[in-house]
């Protein structure tokens, strides 16, 4: 349990409260990938692949009336994974990022197993929707 991956992983304040045993099973569900500046990670109103954890650079999140950065240890394309619905906006790497991704298909194993994880996630939820208007 105290290799760099797990450690990388405990690091990142979503799963900074999951217990040991989801961590570790967090960690064999979960991918790293990189992106370079520019490409564009989740397009606007297309079918939700999974959701990301930013872990180095920064992307830019588009919706309709603004622009907001986000970086290591925010996450995002959780929305649509919880609503069911197309993605509510593009996001775009605007410097190189490392990210884990978690597919769709294991996020409601992910969450059924740990609804803790639930918890920082609904409550940032809440002030994207409270910003959408
Ligand atoms: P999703 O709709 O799956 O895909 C686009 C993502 O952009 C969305 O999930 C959120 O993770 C993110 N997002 C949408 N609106 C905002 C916002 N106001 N602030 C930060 N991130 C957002």
């Amino acid at each position: 349990m105290t290799d760099a991956r797990t450690q990388t992983f405990r690091s990142i304040p979503l799963f900074a409260e999951l217990s040991d045993d989801a961590l570790a099973r967090l960690v064999d569900i979960a991918t790293e990938a990189d992106a370079k500046a520019g490409q564009v990670l989740i397009e606007a109103r297309r079918e939700a692949s999974g959701m990301f954890v930013i872990e180095e650079g920064t992307v830019v999140v588009e919706t309709h009336d603004r622009k907001i950065e986000l970086g290591p240890g925010d996450f995002v394309g959780e929305m649509a994974l919880l609503t069911g619905d197309q993605r509510s906006a593009r996001v775009q790497a605007r410097t190189d990022v490392r990210f884990l991704a978690i597919a769709r298909g294991d996020f409601e194993k992910v969450l059924a197993d740990e609804p803790r994880l639930a918890i920082p996630m609904l409550r940032t939820l809440a002030k994207r929707l409270a910003a959408m208007d």
